[in-house]
């Protein structure tokens, strides 16, 4: 395959708009999966979790050849995860590609998403394609919709196809799209091989697959091949193309894209966004990637605290799967041995758990999540923070810290006008700043309004999303980007049991919450941890001051002295179960805690 009959593209889309349906559909179209085949499971979308969502969470690419006038081409999908949290996954999928499906729900019109998936692609030069889906939906809307995206995008609705991925309607018209319109990779055989590296995936027996673009030269099986991030040596052991899973070739070509095995032993040799060369003959690297960046954090520990070792493992394989969770060691007084994660965002925290869940049978406590606060100190020195405890007491003048930083989100919202009221008014309790609106369209019943402004993230991370979805009754579509860092006021909150602090519950909140938040996690406390031979005041407090306190009272000294009649054995089994039981007590000062009372406090919301 030359370069010329080679087009690298993807499909872009807010989440549900119908990707992975389309995708199927595309190679159901070019004979590269069988229509009965495939069940009514989508092909593209694989890890349990990601069917039980909906979404499609790990990148899958997929070769097909579509035949037109004669000539045979062949096109590489490349498929993009739909979900806010990995928009770092879909900027690197892009950079293998010239072109993509802007997929736009005709019953949905433009979302939150659409827009910022769009401009990811508008910055990497790509041909944009826009396609309206579902049409066969009585809902469906092509005119206004199309109105839409020439109003956002500035694209002419001439541009725009009509589809339904579900019957299939239009979508040979969407081949031919991606044939004429979208150009075909520059690369040149003759050149010293350089080879994109856009994703990767770790399988058991040979160690890790990643997925190339070929930007020069030809890769073939035995080639000896080097890094330029790591200098890391390796050796070509298979290759081959995703046709759509993998199918061994003898080389891989300029502009082709493709996976091989090289005997890579550990999933964090493979960079995304590295570029690999043959030992020998340098290159200049492509363009750096900014690396995954986590967005939240929290605390991993086994409910049983004999467990610790098998949790470990169990997260040390499950990221050879996923490389964007930032894994480090931790400890507790409350919980024990555990392990702090770094996540992308709090979708990518729910799946993670989920998997360590279902895949490892993994009972796990998971501490409140938390953003990554910055401490500037008065010498300038700046420290990242991910764990609430590490966080200073206090913040004020006489100490030495300067100022405290939090990170904000740019965030865009798009709603019928009927709930702008009620979603500024969301905004605005969560902290917003800076806010602006502008309409999406007039026409029709009712117009759309995309509503921009600056959010704390870790104002995000909590429950935003399901505020926002059900107080605009699920219209609301959202989505949001990086914004850098401000200064903040941020207090450190701790709760006191009996005078002594539990550390696994320290949180870091605005001041402005300090009331609110001390009060429920107190009210909550009380009702969780088991009562005590004596009186036990619960308090939140920030530095010196207490914010809230509750009283749990004492239980009765002897818990046989109850027990009717003088029965001996009865008398001894309790005894025992109390002694069994307090072995899985945590002690807090003079207070029992047992590890699964964590449990009730953080999992319950
Ligand atoms: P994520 O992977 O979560 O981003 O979703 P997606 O964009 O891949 O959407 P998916 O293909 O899973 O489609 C979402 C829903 O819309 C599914 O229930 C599809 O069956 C349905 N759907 C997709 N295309 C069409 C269409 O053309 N017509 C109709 N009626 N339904 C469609």
């Amino acid at each position: 395959y030359p370069c010329d009959v080679i087009r690298n593209f993807s499909i872009i889309a807010h989440i549900d708009h119908g990707k992975s349906t389309l995708a199927d559909r595309l190679l159901e179209f070019t004979g590269t999966i069988d229509k009965k085949e495939k069940g009514n499971q989508q092909v593209l979308d694989k890890l349990k979790v990601e069917r039980e969502r909906g979404i499609t969470v790990k990148a899958q690419t997929a070769s097909m050849i579509y035949p037109y006038k004669g000539t045979k081409y062949l096109f590489n999908l490349i498929d993009t995860p739909g979900h806010v949290d990995f928009a770092w996954e879909v900027s690197r999928s892009l950079a293998a590609c010239q072109g993509a499906l802007l997929l736009v729900d005709a019953t949905q019109g433009v979302q939150a998403q659409s827009i910022s998936v769009f401009h990811i692609a508008k910055e990497r030069g790509l041909t944009i394609i826009p396609v309206l889906n579902k049409i066969d939906m009585p809902a469906a809307d092509p005119e206004r919709v199309a109105a839409q995206i020439q109003s956002t995008f500035g694209i002419d609705p001439n541009d725009v196809l009509q589809i339904s991925a579900k019957t299939g309607k239009g979508v040979d018209k969407v081949l031919e799209a991606i044939l004429t319109r979208i150009s075909p990779p520059k690369a040149n055989e003759d050149d010293p091989l350089k080879a994109f590296l856009f994703d990767s995936s770790y399988d058991r027996y040979r160690g890790v697959i990643s997925l190339l673009s070929i930007q020069g030269g030809v890769l073939r099986k035995g080639d000896k091949i080097a890094s330029c991030h790591t200098r890391k040596k390796y050796e070509v052991t298979e290759l081959g193309i995703m046709y759509p899973e993998e199918v061994p070739t003898t080389s891989l070509r300029p502009g082709q894209v493709g996976y091989i095995a090289c005997n890579m032993k550990e999933s964090s040799e493979a960079h995304i966004g590295d570029t690999l060369h043959r030992v020998g003959s340098a290159v200049e690297p492509m363009p750096g990637f900014k690396p995954a960046k986590a967005m939240v954090y929290a605390g991993v520990y086994p409910v049983d605290s004999n467990d610790f070792v098998k949790l470990e493992e169990s997260i040390k394989r499950l990221t050879l799967t996923d490389r964007s969770v930032e894994v480090m060691r931790e400890s507790s007084t409350a919980l024990g041995q555990g392990c702090r994660l770094g996540f992308l965002g709090t979708l990518h925290m729910d799946v993670f758990r989920q998997r360590l869940e279902d895949e490892y049978n993994a009972n796990v406590i998971i501490t409140a999540p938390t953003v990554p606060f910055k401490v500037v100190y008065k010498d300038n020195k700046t420290v990242i923070i991910s764990n609430p405890v590490d966080f200073p007491d206090t913040v004020d003048s006489s100490g030495r810290v300067k100022e405290v930083q939090e990170p904000v989100v740019s965030a865009t919202i798009i709603v019928p006008e009927e709930y702008l009221g009620e979603m500024m008014d969301l905004c605005y309790t969560h902290r917003a700043e800076e806010m602006d609106h502008r309409y999406l369209d007039t026409s029709g019943t009712s117009a759309r309004v995309i509503l921009t402004c600056i959010l704390p993230l870790s104002e995000v991370v909590t429950n935003f999303f399901d505020k926002l979805k059900s107080r605009s009754s699920g219209f609301a579509s959202f989505d949001y980007e990086d914004a850098g860092y401000r200064p903040s006021k941020l207090s450190k909150m701790i709760f006191l049991l009996n005078g002594k602090p539990v550390d696994a519950l320290a949180l870091i909140i605005h001041r402005s919450a300090e009331q609110e938040v001390g009060r429920a996690w107190v009210k909550k406390l009380h009702k969780v941890i088991p009562r005590q031979l004596f009186e036990v005041p619960i308090q939140a407090a920030v530095g010196k001051r207490i914010i809230a306190r509750e009283t749990l009272s004492a239980m009765r000294a002897d818990v046989t002295a109850g027990l009717y009649g003088g029965h001996y054995e009865r008398k001894l089994k309790h005894l025992v179960n109390q002694k069994e039981s307090k072995k899985r007590m945590k002690k807090f000062g003079n207070v029992d805690l047992p590890q699964e009372a964590f449990y009730d406090i953080l999992s319950t919301k």
